[in-house]
């Protein structure tokens, strides 16, 4: 069944070569997948070679692991490693690629550059899309010559295990672009959605809000711990603040940035996780003994 306002699948062109910018782990998670499902070329790049090298070691482990756990044999992982390459020159990455898709810093302006740097070298059929979890696509399309192909497709973390996939129409987005986009999610085996090009779309805007109650009451003076266990009986997969330490700190309250510029009556920014964020903390738990634990240096922030 065809996704609702899905285009018609006829327009969709193929994709035999993806490029992804980006290495760190949203990016890495998405080669994985896509080498996986599409089993085309696939090739990172990023603003140095020791975060390419730790992008493509990332997809060579996972694809070991699938090894061991037997849902690959040998030879498909042989490969499948031997399509994923890393490379610092965009024009060598994507000068043949079909569909490129960027997961860099969540900066407007740094994601306008890397759209017209990708512009300068891909062909004219090539898709470019955006893992931006906030961030408006048109704006980001808004300086490029031909910005009707350019497309939100949003992953969930865990990329691997999340069902569904946001793409997002920006204002000038065109019909073979889109159906495109469904065509590739599809051999991803996501469940997609259509979604407007609206401040965080969709499921941010929910997930931002709940985790923002939680982080509200620990900003009023509730134990951070307190709070996550107080919701434990809602029978969640994971509690809310591990949930936002597995999407990032960083990333969590640049959404909640994002939206509390547009909707400043429903969404703030908490004091507490911005400390946090600013001291460059990349977690809140430690997770060596197997169940999260507050980060003692976190504690102190918090
Ligand atoms: N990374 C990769 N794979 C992971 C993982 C991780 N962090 N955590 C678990 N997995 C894999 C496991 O390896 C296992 O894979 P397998 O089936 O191939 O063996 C599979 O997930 C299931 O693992 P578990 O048995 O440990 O499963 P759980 O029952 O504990 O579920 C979970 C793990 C799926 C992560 C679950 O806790 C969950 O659904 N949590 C909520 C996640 C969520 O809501 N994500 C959305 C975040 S919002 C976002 O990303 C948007 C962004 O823009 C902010």
């Amino acid at each position: 069944k065809r996704p609702v306002g899905a285009p018609d699948k006829a327009l969709a062109r193929p994709v035999n070569k993806v490029g992804i910018v980006g290495a760190g782990l949203m990016a890495s998670q998405m080669a994985l997948l896509f080498v996986r499902r599409l089993e085309v070329p696939v090739t990172l790049t990023d603003i140095d070679q020791a975060r390419i090298d730790k992008g493509v070691a990332y997809v060579h482990e996972q694809i070991d692991f699938l090894l061991l756990k037997g849902r690959i044999n040998q030879d498909k992982a042989n490969r499948l490693k031997g399509l994923v390459t890393g490379s610092l020159d965009k024009a060598e990455a994507f000068g043949d690629a079909d569909f490129v898709i960027e997961a860099v810093f969540e900066e407007l302006g740094v994601k306008q550059q890397v759209f017209a740097e990708l512009e300068a070298v891909v062909p004219e059929h090539t898709i470019l899309a955006t893992n931006t979890s906030s961030l408006s696509i048109t704006e980001m399309a808004s300086q490029l010559k031909n910005p009707e192909r350019v497309v939100g497709f949003h992953f969930f973390n865990p990329v691997a295990i999340m069902p569904l996939l946001e793409i997002v129409r920006a204002e000038r987005t065109d019909e073979g672009t889109l159906a495109t986009a469904f065509a590739v999610a599809k051999k991803l085996k996501k469940t997609s959605v259509l979604v407007k090009d609206a401040p965080a779309f969709v499921v941010n805007r929910i997930l931002t809000r709940f985790m923002g109650e939680v982080l509200g009451a620990v900003d009023e003076g509730t134990p951070v711990e307190v709070a996550d266990r107080a919701l434990a009986p809602l029978g969640l997969p994971m509690s809310p603040i591990v949930l936002l330490d597995l999407v990032g700190p960083a990333v969590a309250h640049h959404v909640a940035g994002t939206l509390a510029e547009s909707f400043p009556d429903r969404f703030r920014q908490s004091e507490n996780l911005g400390r946090v964020v600013a001291a460059g903390k990349r977690n809140l738990y430690v997770y060596d003994s197997g169940t999260p634990e507050l980060d003692p240096e976190v504690a102190e922030l918090f």
